[in-house]
């Protein structure tokens, strides 16, 4: 490991120019900072000679405290640079390189007790990070931020991939406008209703001349998560942060600092895509071991209730109380999915086709009263429905090799399953659960708080840290989409904190671009438990009166691709075992295909329309490769380049057939093996919708 980080200039006093400026490692990049003439600070970034943000104001508003952004005066400069390489636990790629140009201002404010904040700014070859620090100091002790006033000012009215900036959900699909145009007014609210002009990140924002910009956030701790708000007439782009129920946004004391806002920048959206920015800026694991951290595939009791064929409620009774239900009294709904004798079906699929574990919903006590109600005490996490044989099913899955991953839904019901976390976690132990997917559906107890702010940042982060503490892993659904700190805790494995898959089961579903669009937004900030492998993709045939009509909108070829898309060390086969059995030539890829890689090559991108990515699997040498298609059939011309040299391989092509379209014939596959090596070109043909899917595996030399 190659470590270089010293000071080049340091602590001059008093006399620091009113302008700095740095440059990326090999100068691609270019930042200025600026103080105006009354003390204004100002950032603005260059790629080249081009313009990526106008000067763009930077500053605090404090409670009760003259805010921090203006009169102040720079007290000191220190530049200093930084390249070494360090190794996921897991990842896309066995190797990171972190190597960045660094320079830190520290502003100081002489009208209010000379008070100091720090602006640190990171230059990376394809992006920029800065935050503001804290120092402790006697003027700023304890201090409430009531918002935050950075910008990001665009230069030109760009072509961005926008949702709302909904302060408890982000699972909406992505409007594609100028961003003059932005407005979710007429967007159907999913949790509350937002400002118009105000959206979310990861954003992506394209220019006219062909520069692809990405805004977020690294390492978010402490603090709530930051949303953008739009001047529709300059382009310019003002930080939201999600406020507590007092209206507050963070109640931190010094020193301390924010997360780091993030800037990711290339010419190339394949290059936004390869970006490790958002890795670099967060802190090593916490973790001394990991080794127990495994990556891995896992069926599950869901698809069936989100295509109303099975229900998560073992009673249809409501309106039942948990403390002092005698639950063996209530009556059967006859259709409770988590039952003993189903789970021990997915336990044998799972078995039969090397898939290491399955999720179980609707195991647990409550769910006949959970639904909307805001009410605090709905799971204990630890009393199974009276047909659902813990310890029967834990020596069985034993028996087979197969792990249970536990489901923790909270109801959103934060204090509850704060109070219940360490009993809950001794359960899952106890009966050889490793993982847990956790849920918060609904709206925050503590009643005012939000998904998103801090108090809300705070819960998750604790659960990763206590999870894994107790080695458990976690996937968490609703919760804030993540900001890369699964380098920190790598038993943070995934998140969903996007409109997933399962929107296709009971809305009006994603559109086909969807898929398009995740990697440039919400995959930014790290993996999504997206549950592709959806087979059966018009889903009538489940229970006709209540899926009319509804369908997934993609082909069944294109749900394969998703595997390697959308990255995640997690992924589920999302589907029923019958649906899989009656294409068991295409599950194929599905039992094949990696969780945990050596390399990723991003190959062909543009957001909104498609997107080929191949990947290394993790210590072998073979390689697998998605494309990915919007409403549009395509034909996408691949080189195998990557491959290594002189070795032959057997390519096994999973494509759409001929007559394949998302909407009209979306199960038409065909699968093909060719020879290939690392001159082979492959044509591959998407449908509308559509695309395929290919492993490479070695042949011999
Ligand atoms: C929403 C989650 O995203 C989904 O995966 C889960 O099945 C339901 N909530 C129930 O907890
Ligand atoms: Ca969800």
């Amino acid at each position: 490991m190659k470590r270089l980080s010293f000071l080049l200039l340091a602590g001059f006093m008093g006399t620091a120019a009113q302008a700095q400026t740095v440059h990326s490692p090999t100068n691609k990049l270019t930042l200025n900072f600026q103080l105006s003439p009354s003390g204004e600070p100002t950032y603005q970034v260059r790629f080249g000679a081009k313009p990526v943000l106008k000067p763009s104001r930077l500053g605090m508003l404090l409670q009760g405290q003259p805010a921090l952004d203006k009169g102040l005066t720079i007290a000191r400069v220190d530049s200093s640079q930084h390249d070494d390489t360090w190794q996921p636990v897991w990842g896309e790629v066995k190797h990171i390189r972190n190597r960045y140009k660094e320079l830190a201002v520290t502003l100081q404010q002489p009208a209010s007790n000379g008070r100091r904040v720090v602006v640190r700014f990171r230059l990376y070859d394809d992006g920029v990070g800065f935050r503001y620090e804290f120092p402790q100091q006697p003027g700023l002790s304890y201090f409430v931020v009531q918002q935050e006033l950075t910008e990001f000012n665009l230069p030109a009215d760009h072509k961005t991939f926008w949702i709302p900036g909904d302060y408890d959900s982000n699972e909406y699909t992505y409007t594609t406008s100028r961003l003059s145009q932005v407005n979710s007014a007429p967007i159907e609210a999913i949790q509350l209703k937002s400002d118009p002009k105000r959206v979310q990140t990861p954003l992506m924002l394209k220019s006219d001349d062909g520069l692809y910009v990405n805004l977020h956030e690294a390492a978010l701790v402490n603090y709530p998560a930051m949303m953008l708000d739009v001047d529709t007439q300059t382009f310019g782009l003002r930080s939201h942060l999600v406020p507590s129920v007092t209206g507050a946004a963070a109640y931190l004391q010094a020193p301390e600092h924010t997360p780091w806002r993030t800037i990711v920048v290339s010419d190339k959206a394949t290059e936004v895509l390869a970006s490790k920015l958002i890795l670099n800026l967060n802190e090593p694991t916490a973790f001394a071991t990991t080794t127990w951290i495994k990556p891995q595939k896992f069926v599950g009791v869901w698809w069936e209730m989100h295509v109303n064929k099975a229900s998560w409620n073992y009673a249809d009774t409501s309106n039942i109380k948990l403390a002092g239900t005698d639950w063996s009294r209530l009556k059967p709904n006859g259709h409770h999915g988590a039952n003993t004798q189903n789970v021990k079906r997915y336990i044998d699929f799972a078995a039969k086709h090397g898939l290491q574990s399955v999720l179980v919903e609707g195991w647990n006590v409550g769910w006949e009263d959970w639904a909307g109600n805001w009410k605090e005490e709905v799971f204990d996490f630890v009393t199974p429905y009276p047909d659902f044989s813990v310890p029967e099913l834990q020596q069985y899955a034993a028996s087979k090799g197969v792990k249970l991953m536990m489901h923790h839904e909270t109801s959103s019901s934060v204090t509850n399953y704060e109070r219940r976390q360490d009993a809950a976690y001794r359960f899952m132990k106890q009966y050889g659960y490793e993982a847990v997917k956790t849920g918060y559906v609904g709206r925050i107890i503590p009643r005012g708080e939000h998904h998103d702010g801090q108090w809300m940042v705070n819960h998750y982060n604790r659960t990763a840290q206590k999870t894994g503490e107790n080695q458990i892993m976690v996937d968490m659904h609703e919760s804030v989409r993540p900001t890369g700190l699964h380098r920190t805790y790598p038993n943070w494995l995934a998140s969903e904190a996007a409109r997933g898959n399962e929107f296709n089961a009971w809305s009006t579903g994603n559109p086909p671009e969807h898929e398009t669009i995740l990697p440039f937004t919400r995959l930014m900030g790290g993996p999504m438990d997206y549950t592709p492998g959806i087979f059966q993709i018009k889903l009538e045939g489940w229970n006709p009166q209540r899926n009319q009509g509804k369908q997934v909108h993609t082909t069944l070829a294109k749900q394969l691709a998703l595997y390697v898309t959308l990255y995640s060390p997690v992924q589920m086969a999302a589907d029923l075992p019958e649906a899989y059995e009656q294409h068991l030539d295409a599950f194929q890829f599905i039992k094949d295909v990696a969780v945990d890689w050596d390399d990723t090559r991003i190959l062909l991108a543009e957001p909104g329309d498609y997107l080929t990515t191949a990947r290394k699997a993790k210590g072998k040498e073979e390689w697998y490769l998605g494309s990915i298609t919007d409403e549009q059939a395509r034909t996408q011309t691949v080189k195998l380049d990557f491959l290594t040299p002189g070795t032959r391989y057997e390519a096994t092509i999973y494509a759409d057939a001929k007559s394949a379209s998302w909407d009209k014939n979306p199960m038409a596959y065909q699968i093909r093996k060719q020879k290939v090596d690392s001159k082979s070109v492959l044509k591959l043909q998407l449908a509308a919708g559509g695309g395929a899917a290919v492993s490479i595996k070695p042949v011999g030399k």
